[in-house]
Order: C-alpha cells, then sequence, then structure tokens
C-alpha cells in the first residue's frame, strides 16, 4: 500500500498523525487476529471529512499501531502513554440537582456505554460465524435480565422498513447505511447479527454489533440526568455478571473507535436553545470550556433543527464515569442559565 493521498483542507486526526514516516514505520505491521493498517486508516482515507479517520480491529491494534494512536488518543481525550484509567461507576457520588424543573429545554436524557466482548476481535473484522455467536450470547444474557431491565429482543433481519424507521426516528435505534461505518467493515453482512433490545419502557436499551458489539443506553424524556446514569450503572452491573468485556489496565473498555476507549460513556441531552443557537461564538466557548461536543438533532454527522442540539461530553478516557457525566451536568447547567438570561 502507498502513502494515502489526503486532500488539502483534509482536517482529520488520521490526517494530521500519519506521516510518511509513521505510515512507513507501520504499513507492514499486523495485530495477531490479521489487522492491518491499511484497515485501520480506510475510513478516514475514503472519508476525508472525518474528524477521527481511524478503527481498531482489536485491542492489540492499540499497540501494534501505537504510533499512530497515542497522539490521536491523546488530542481527542488529553490522555497521555504514560496515564492510567481509572472507573467510578457509582450514582451515590452524584450531588445533581434537577436541571430544567419546568421543563423548558430539556427534551431527553440519554447516557450509553459501549462494550465488547473479550475472546472476539473488534466489529471491524470479526468474521460472521463470529458475530452471530456474540449476537446469540448477548441476546441470551439481555433475555435473564429481570425487573424494571426486562424486556425483548429485535433482530435487524426480518424488521419492517417502518418499524425500523420509527425507531430510528424516536432516537431509539442506529441508522443503517452509515458511510463511516461502511468503510470500517462494521457494516458487513448487514443486517444480519445485528439487533436491538429494549424493555417495554423503551428506556433501558442495547443496540447488538452496530460500531460497537454492545452499545448499552438509558434515556428518558426530561433531564434527570442522575435517574439515567443510575439505571445504566445497573444494568451495566446486571450484564457484567454475565459476561467479560474486552478491556485494559491503560486504556479501560476498548472500543473500535478510539473517541469511546475508557469508560465508553456518552452522556447527552436533547436540548432547546433558541437564543444561544444564533450566538454560536458564546455557545462554542461555553461547550468547550466545559468539554462538551455540539451534535445535531439526529445524532452524529446531521444539522440541528428548530434550535434543538445534541450535547454531550467529549472525554471519554482517563476520568471515570462519574467525571464523564459530571462534565455533562456542569455543562448543560451552565448553557441553560446563560440561556435564561439572553
Ligand atoms: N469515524 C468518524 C469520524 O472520524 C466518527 C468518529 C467518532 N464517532 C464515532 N461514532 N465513533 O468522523
Amino acid at each position: 500500500m502507498e502513502y494515502p493521498k489526503f486532500p488539502k483542507d483534509c482536517k482529520s486526526l488520521l490526517c494530521k498523525y500519519l506521516t510518511e514516516d509513521v505510515f512507513n514505520k507501520l504499513k507492514e505491521r499486523v495485530t495477531p487476529n490479521g489487522y492491518t493498517l491499511e484497515m485501520a486508516i480506510n475510513s478516514g482515507v475514503k472519508n476525508p471529512d472525518s474528524s477521527i479517520g481511524i478503527y481498531a480491529g482489536d485491542k492489540e491494534s492499540y499497540e501494534v499501531f501505537d504510533l499512530l494512536f497515542d497522539p490521536i488518543i491523546e488530542e481527542y481525550h488529553g490522555f497521555k502513554k504514560n496515564d492510567t484509567h481509572k472507573s467510578d461507576f457509582s450514582s451515590d457520588k452524584l450531588d445533581f440537582d434537577l436541571l430544567d424543573k419546568d421543563g423548558e429545554f430539556i427534551l431527553s436524557t440519554r447516557i450509553r456505554v459501549g462494550r465488547n466482548l473479550l475472546g472476539y476481535p473488534l466489529g471491524t473484522i470479526i468474521s460472521k460465524k463470529e458475530r452471530d455467536e456474540v449476537e446469540e450470547r448477548v441476546k441470551n444474557a439481555l433475555l435473564k435480565l429481570g425487573g424494571s431491565l426486562k424486556g425483548e429482543y429485535y433482530p435487524l433481519k426480518g424488521m419492517s422498513k417502518e418499524v425500523q424507521q420509527k425507531l430510528i426516528k424516536d432516537h431509539f435505534l442506529f441508522k443503517e447505511g452509515d458511510r463511516f461505518l461502511e468503510a470500517a467493515g462494521l457494516n458487513r453482512e448487514w443486517p444480519d447479527g445485528r439487533g436491538i433490545f429494549h424493555n417495554d419502557e423503551k428506556t433501558f436499551l442495547v443496540w447488538v454489533n452496530e460500531e460497537d458489539e454492545l452499545r448499552i443506553i438509558s434515556m428518558q424524556k426530561g433531564g434527570n440526568i442522575k435517574e439515567v446514569f443510575e439505571r445504566l450503572a445497573n444494568a451495566v452491573e446486571a450484564l457484567e455478571s454475565k459476561m467479560e468485556f474486552l478491556k485494559s489496565e491503560h486504556l479501560g473498555y476498548i472500543t473500535s473507535c478510539p473517541t469511546n476507549l475508557g469508560t465508553a460513556m456518552r452522556a447527552s441531552v436533547h436540548i432547546k436553545l433558541p437564543k444561544l443557537s444564533t450566538n454560536k461564538a458564546l455557545f462554542k466557548e461555553i461547550t468547550d470550556r466545559n468539554h462538551l461536543q455540539i451534535r445535531g438533532t439526529h445524532g452524529e454527522h446531521s444539522k440541528s433543527e428548530e434550535g434543538i442540539f445534541d450535547i454531550s461530553n467529549a472525554r471519554r478516557l482517563g476520568i471515570s464515569e462519574v467525571e464523564a457525566v459530571s462534565d455533562l451536568y456542569n455543562g448543560v447547567k451552565e448553557l441553560i442559565e446563560v440561556e435564561t438570561k439572553l
């Protein structure tokens, strides 16, 4: 493989850190599961508008291609090669007031974590047989959950287009045909092995075999961040007693995209900020200072509609789950205070 040609205006972290020197040092390397540099960078090469542009094939990818992953991880999370990751998922540590008591701003709250199973490669290079096996194991574990987590598993294969579209529109299901995932190998044999589990209320959901083998999600209407976090903590604990997830001392939970390492937690609100939406500089100053990311109404790579934004923590590695959700809480609190005064 030759050094890829990136367009002049390419802004991804891949373009920034894949120098010819790094490329030449890594181009012959292969992980024990057969993942190569060419596979790792394909998404960012095919999609030069990527913000990151690189995916892992297994836990070892982060060591074998460390020359490229390390600076990307450091720039995204502020996490250095010799830092260690620590976890703290205890909801009793959250001293949160209920934000937006009158329900004027926050439409809904959603917190997810990504997980992958120990003993399998990541979705980028998993075989169909292994993916089906992961689905079966995850499904069986999920169907054993009781109490308020009890629910049903719905495979994507055979699901009607209408049901699928409705679930996507209501923000319950992942979308189909994402070009970033496609080029990363994550859409192979779609929709086989993919599915969604949810409880009756759709407050606890698990996506199976999308970007990560599991995306464990807690969500509900309104702005009660602590309640959403608590449900997720319980669900993750229940699942962790039924299966072992891929993790490392240094990087925490291992995910296919380096932005999700560590806690693998994205805590978000859908929030209506009509005034701040017309003052982008102030809006961005507040979110940047609070380590938050602004996405559009329909999530990543989408536009905002009617002044509604998806706001979430950007850092996930080198901070605990409690700290990650606190980034969201503190930032949203400030956004609401400023919006009210404008
Ligand atoms: N690969 C995509 C990009 O670089 C997504 C990066 C972060 N998001 C994610 N879902 N992993 O733009």
